[in-house]
């Protein structure tokens, strides 16, 4: 102990990589859980960008373990590309380890998610294409790929002819059957296991060892709550759970390994993709917000949606993960806008008012956002770094997020840089907070 989850309570690209790289500095290891190369990461370190997929936050500190967990989906050419990357720029990747038990994105499954959205036309769920679904699909019938597999060639070759056979037929109607070639891609993968092979590990034990050494352990979440596949807005969500409860399953630790939950919510909400969004702001501001926040996906460059902040989703995210603490970015996006409002309930058919997340499909569907206007200010708040120095606007804007939610806000991000960044009390006594920067620095 102690363990600390830091998840998203939106639909993703709340700005988990900066806010884990920040507590990374005072943890010993971060551990991804769930998700793949669909995340991505950007993190910026004097000044300098690294984007990064699936390599943990963390590793941009010397000495710090960092594990990808039996429940994260690994494309090995994708992890391969990221280690080399950071080689090239003198990141030092021997802290890096991959689960044996994670599964592989095969070259099949980025074929099947593509031919998966066509075969849906206007129902598409709007993927990241990255085989992240069809993997998980292999790994829940028994048809996955093992990181492990990949260093036993009798096995890999027996595992790869039987998931070849019914992924062939599926292609077929979409000529892309054709593409699957069962020696390359057994000899391509020998070849993935073989450089991946100083990385693969038991990380659950190595999870264990760091927890047991009374170490802080950072169990970073991809994607958000509302992606999440049993309790998002389903089906336009992600084939994992990227809610707290996953870092178990997906690291291989227990519930009591938890002590500390922070969930991490922008300042107003974004999302990829398809599927309903009460809060969307289908207009100039939207758009207005859209430049200023720069939300352009970090893994496809697609244009975010944008809306309001969604209260309502995040009471419902707080309750789904037991959030201990907020963390909330890219306040400063919102300076200088003429108008501000959050959303608190919902309207849906017939006038009715919801206060709770509908769990019924067609009324979600339905749900529009009903807002509540708040104080906007006008002064560029990039420079503070108390709450004391944000405007009074700022301040009760942050106050009636936690006093909805009900969970107190332990950071507040002001801007991209590292130092951009806030402690409220609260985070600066939480066990994150009063943890001294780590070992290796
Ligand atoms: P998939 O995870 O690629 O299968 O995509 C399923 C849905 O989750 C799509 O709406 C994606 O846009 C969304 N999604 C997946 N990963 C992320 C992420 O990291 N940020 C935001 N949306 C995501």
């Amino acid at each position: 102990m102690p363990g600390i989850v830091i998840v998203g309570t939106q639909w993703g690209d709340e700005g988990k990589g900066k806010i884990t790289d920040l507590l990374a500095e005072r943890a010993d290891a971060v551990v991804r859980f769930q998700g793949g190369n669909n995340a991505g990461h950007t993190i910026v370190r004097d000044g300098v960008e690294f984007k990064l997929h699936l390599v943990p936050s963390g590793i941009l500190y010397p000495g710090r373990r960092c594990i990808i967990g039996n429940g994260v989906v690994v494309d090995p050419s994708v992890l391969l590309g990221e280690i080399h990357e950071l080689r090239a720029r003198r990141i030092d990747t021997s802290g890096l380890k991959v689960s044996a038990n994670a599964h592989v994105i095969m070259p099949y499954h980025l074929l099947l998610d593509t031919a998966g959205e066509a075969r849906l036309g206007k129902l598409q769920i709007g993927t990241t294409k990255r085989g992240i679904g069809p993997a998980y699909a292999d790994k829940a019938s028994r048809l996955g790929i093992r990181i492990q597999d990949l260093l036993d060639e009798r096995i890999l070759k027996k595992k790869i002819t039987a998931a070849l056979e019914p992924h062939r037929l599926a292609l077929r109607p979409y000529e892309l059957d054709p593409e699957l070639d069962l020696h390359t891609m057994t000899e391509q993968h020998l070849t993935y296991g073989r450089q991946l092979q100083e990385y693969i590990a038991d990380t659950s034990r190595l999870v264990w060892e760091s927890l047991e050494q009374g170490h802080v352990v950072l169990f970073e979440g991809a994607q958000g709550a509302m992606l999440d596949i049993d309790h998002g807005t389903y089906p336009f969500v992600t084939s994992s759970n990227p809610l707290a409860g996953a870092a178990c399953v997906g690291a291989g630790i227990g519930p009591r390994d938890i002590d500390e939950v922070w969930g991490v919510c922008k300042a107003y909400t974004t999302r990829v993709g398809s599927g309903p969004f009460p809060t969307e702001l289908d207009d100039e501001l939207g758009e207005r917000i859209r430049t200023r926040g720069a939300e352009y996906g970090t893994t496809t460059g697609r244009p975010r949606r944008i809306g309001w902040l969604d209260l309502v989703a995040l009471r419902y995210a707080a309750r789904l993960n037991t959030l201990s603490a907020l963390a909330i970015t890219k306040l400063d996006v919102l300076s200088g806008l003429d108008e501000l409002a959050v959303c608190t309930h919902y309207s849906g058919e017939e006038d009715a008012i919801f206060d709770e997340f509908p769990y019924h499909q067609s009324v979600l569907h339905h749900a529009r956002g009903e807002f509540t206007p708040l104080e906007s200010w006008s002064e560029d708040i990039g420079e503070c770094r108390s709450e004391d120095e944000l405007p009074a606007a700022a301040r009760d804007y942050l106050a009636f997020i936690a006093d909805f939610v009900g969970v107190p806000i332990a950071m507040i991000s002001v801007g991209a840089g590292r130092d951009q960044t806030i402690w409220t009390s609260l985070g600066a006594e939480s066990l994150v907070g009063t943890a001294a920067p780590s070992r290796g620095d």
